[in-house]
């Protein structure tokens, strides 16, 4: 579906017919934003090195990305944050964005929640990828996305939470694309093939003020 400014994918079970059918109701939201994807890739690129320094690994949010990565740094920084204009202007397009999505599954005058923010960024090396896992399934469980920065060639694939063998939802990493998506669902990218590396910038959407109890204050308001 072709909503104006952006794309939705929808997954809805038809009625259950017994007590134990499966039911699911989702929505893939795909954006095409007009942002400084290059200097996004230089602003983290240098972030990378700084944040490697000054922080220990955690968890890696089971991406198997590793104790290397920035990712496993996600809840020692955030990228909105880091008080450049272009990082300013991804999180006003967040908020506009879902937003959007909101009131297109809720109605045109549906107020969205208050909300905070949790944003890092993911960069993804020659023969690396990230493995299938999911960001939350407890009951304050929200939406969660993200924007490429830069990718050749890569996929981020998101798997139906029952039909895990058939009904996957294979999208392009395209620089610029913003995607939002419920948070328990499972996603996995493929692997960068190339020496340039895939970089994304991802990020949780929360009512609560704080998910782990050992992170930093890296919540903000969205
Ligand atoms: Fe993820």
């Amino acid at each position: 579906m072709n909503i104006n400014e952006w794309c939705a994918i929808q997954y809805k079970s038809d009625p259950p017919q017994s007590p134990f059918a499966p039911t699911w109701d989702y929505t893939i939201g795909e954006k095409q934003i007009d942002i400084d994807c290059e200097q996004l890739k230089n602003i983290i690129l240098e972030k990378e090195k700084e944040i490697k320094e000054e922080f220990p690994a955690s968890s890696d949010g089971n991406t198997g990305l590793g104790p290397d990565s920035l990712t496993s740094r996600f809840r020692h920084f955030n990228v909105l944050s880091w008080g450049y204009e272009v990082t300013d202007q991804l999180h006003e397009e967040i908020k506009k964005f879902h937003k959007q999505y909101y009131r297109s599954l809720f109605g045109a005058f549906a107020t969205p929640p208050k909300l905070n923010i949790r944003c890092w960024a993911n960069v993804l090396r020659k023969g690396e990828r990230i493995k299938q896992h999911w960001h939350s399934i407890h009951p304050h469980t929200y939406l969660g996305g993200h924007l490429t920065v830069t990718a050749t060639d890569t996929k981020t694939i998101y798997v139906h939470p029952y039909d895990d063998i058939g009904r996957k939802y294979e999208a392009e990493n395209v620089p610029g694309k913003l995607t939002l998506f419920p948070n328990y669902l499972p996603h996995y990218t493929t692997v960068n093939q190339y020496d340039s590396p895939r970089i994304t910038i991802a990020f949780d959407l929360t009512s609560l003020n704080s998910i782990f109890t050992d992170d930093d204050n890296t919540l903000i308001p969205l």
